[in-house]
């Protein structure tokens, strides 16, 4: 039932060329225009969209706000993330012109769930991006979105995770077609290249040796810090969760931006950090933002781990390992960094003989508030 893998979990980060793929699927007519019927939300509804919510927990959560990025880009709708659980506590702001979109694998989050029912009341349009049919969040909601990953068994989301970023990301470019055009990007380009990432992503599946040893190494390792900017903050937040959850390990993720704000004192000879390098090709010139936060800490001792795109040699001075990853459009770099991050905390976590599959104290869906 493994597959031949170890743990449910690799066996799932090993399919998530396949969720992304299948997520993306029947989504396009003969003319490549895509089309989610499926929504049941009317796009005359969808077109009267002034404000976007997002409500989700823990790794759902860090795919929604991976979609913030995209989505103002792409609709110039504004999108808020909010922490589900935090949603129903603070007078939140939503209207019949508010679409409130919940992430949630399991589709039985009570903390999401009780979101969704609160915006219903509160009169927003409510979408559901979810990976399991029937389940209560899509059934409590106007509309649905699913995720075709398949059943996610390893307690740690991964294929969940890469299938809801590529949902919401045709979500994204779907709104920006009803409404003309997208502002930032051709629309058309961004989604060929979309259905092109089951490839990169099986690339780095490829090529994944030198984590898992680095990893290994690290076993006695008691703290771990990653650093990204734009889209890649929250894969950094994503690597920094997996790593705590499955190795118990204290690990934080910062936006690089915010280190000489504070983070930067935890810096001190040998501290592993893992940065996530955006694409020398992201606008305002944020790869070389990211480089010389790199620079910054190596110049204090840290250990750097560095994620940076082939052909990317400006990382090299300053970097202790380098993991490469295939070059991507920079809206699209999630899809592929967040699956060494994942391979990392995995193999942490078997090298200290953990049970990677069931982590301590934590459940598959959180059906208590
Ligand atoms: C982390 C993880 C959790 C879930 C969170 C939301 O690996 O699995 O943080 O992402 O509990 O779960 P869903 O998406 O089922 O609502």
């Amino acid at each position: 039932e493994k597959g031949g893998f170890d743990w449910f979990m690799e066996k799932e980060i090993n399919e998530q060329p396949q969720a992304v793929a299948d997520t993306l699927l029947g989504r396009t007519d003969e003319t490549g225009a895509l089309v989610l019927d499926e929504l049941r939300i009317s796009e005359e509804q969808l077109r009267s969209v002034d404000r976007i919510t997002f409500v989700a927990c823990g790794t759902s959560a860090y795919a929604a706000m991976i979609a913030k990025y995209a989505l103002e880009r792409w609709t110039r709708i504004p999108v808020e993330v909010s922490l589900a659980h935090e949603f129903r506590y603070c007078d939140p702001i939503a209207n019949d012109h508010t679409l409130v979109v919940s992430i949630s694998q399991s589709g039985e989050t009570m903390d999401t769930l009780m979101a969704v029912k609160h915006a219903h009341d509160l009169g927003a349009l409510t979408l559901s991006i979810c990976n399991t049919h029937g389940s209560t969040i899509p059934r409590e909601s106007d509309g649905v979105l699913y995720t075709h990953a398949g059943p996610e068994i390893g307690v740690a989301s991964t294929k969940g995770f890469l299938s809801q970023i590529t949902a919401c990301y045709l979500l994204g470019l779907y709104l920006a077609q009803l409404r003309g055009e997208a502002y930032a990007d051709d629309t058309r380009v961004v989604l060929t290249e979309l259905q092109e990432t089951p490839d990169r992503i099986a690339e780095v599946l490829d090529r994944l040796e030198r984590v898992r040893e680095i990893a290994r190494f690290m076993a006695d390792t008691r703290s771990v810090l990653f650093l990204g900017r734009h889209v890649g903050f929250p894969v950094a937040l994503e690597g920094a969760l997996k790593l705590k959850e499955l190795a118990y390990i204290h690990a934080e993720g910062f936006a690089a931006g915010e280190l000489k704000h504070g983070p930067i004192a935890l810096i001190e000879p040998g501290q592993p950090v893992f940065i996530v390098v955006p694409g020398p090709d992201t606008p305002h010139g944020l790869h070389g933002k990211v480089v010389s936060n790199i620079q910054e800490i190596r110049a204090r001792g840290a250990r750097t781990i560095v994620l940076a795109q082939d052909g990317d040699t400006a990382v090299e001075p300053f970097a202790d390992e380098v993991i490469r990853v295939p070059r991507t459009s920079p809206m699209l770099q999630p899809l592929v960094t967040a699956v060494p991050l994942q391979v990392f905390a995995m193999e942490l976590a078997n090298a200290k003989g953990l049970d990677v599959d069931q982590p301590r104290n934590l459940a598959k869906s959180v059906t208590v508030e």
